[in-house]
């Protein structure tokens, strides 16, 4: 086991599946304690179980971040448990799919409680509560490439991804003072249920997103989580307030 983390206390949100998943396992091969989310406690617990074996500790927490109750019991709940926050990765995210004008209040709604608010009410409560009385902390955002380039039936993602890209950038400048930092990752396209989601509604056909990526592949989960590694270590102590796009070139072809 490497020691990038060791001992470090992370939260990852929605890490039952994809790139979640992957980065909580990353991190307890660094050495971190993990604590996973899901909205399911069994599909926590089962993350959970993953980091144990690895050889970590882990603490599995159930809530649903689109209720500001529930984000008081994970940030809570995770203070009680371990004393502190030292990393708080905000990934659980959603991609409603329709034509702008057809899309409903109620789904722009639900993007938007997600994948922005959450991400500003978890960073808010983990800051205030635990982070700024430590002086220290790393805040890892999922963004992604669609906060740069538009994509069709995507407008609450892309203005969710967006929103999250600009609140980096105030946090991670408001916070510097306590020692904090914030920074965004913006994956292109990796193969995990919500990209599949898209193919299998026939949103896209999978050589289409393989075809207008440069490096013609989807991305790995790994390469998502070897950044997010790195991010939350002191070797990125100097990063702060930016996103990095990790895209097989894709933004820098600018997009459609
Ligand atoms: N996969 C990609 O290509 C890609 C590209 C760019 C950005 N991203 C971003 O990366 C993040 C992870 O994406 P993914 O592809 O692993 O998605 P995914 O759909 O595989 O996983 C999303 C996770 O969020 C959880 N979640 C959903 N609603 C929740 C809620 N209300 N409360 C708590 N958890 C909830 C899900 O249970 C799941 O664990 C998202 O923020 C996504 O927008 C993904």
């Amino acid at each position: 086991m490497s020691e990038k983390l060791k001992d470090k206390i992370a939260i990852v949100t929605g890490s039952s599946v994809g790139i979640g998943k992957a980065i909580a396992l990353t991190y307890a091969k660094e050495g971190a304690i993990v604590v996973t989310n899901s909205r399911k406690l069994e599909r926590a617990e089962a993350t959970a179980n993953e980091v144990r074996a690895i050889g970590s500790q882990a603490r599995a927490i159930e809530a649903d971040l689109t209720k500001s109750t529930d984000i008081d019991y994970l940030i809570d709940t995770t203070i009680e448990s371990f004393g502190r926050i030292d990393i708080l990765v905000n990934n659980a995210g959603i991609a409603m799919i329709s034509p702008t004008e057809d899309l409903s209040e109620k789904d722009w709604d639900r993007a938007i409680d997600l994948d922005l608010k959450a991400t500003f009410l978890c960073s808010q409560k983990a800051a205030k509560r635990a982070m700024i009385p430590q002086k220290s902390g790393v805040i890892i955002n999922l963004s992604s490439i669609l906060a740069k380039v538009a994509l069709p039936m995507r407008a609450a993602y892309c203005a969710s991804k967006a929103g999250v890209m600009a609140l980096t950038q105030v946090m991670g400048c408001e916070w510097a003072k306590y020692g904090i930092r914030v920074v965004a990752i913006g994956p292109g396209y990796i193969l995990t249920e919500l990209v599949q989601q898209s193919i299998d509604k026939g949103t896209f056909a999978a050589e289409t997103l393989i075809d207008r990526t440069p490096m013609k592949r989807f991305g790995k989960l790994e390469e998502i989580a070897n950044l997010a590694v790195f991010l939350a270590s002191d070797d990125a102590g100097y990063i702060n307030g930016e996103i990095i796009y990790v895209d097989g070139g894709m933004t820098a072809t600018g997009g459609w």
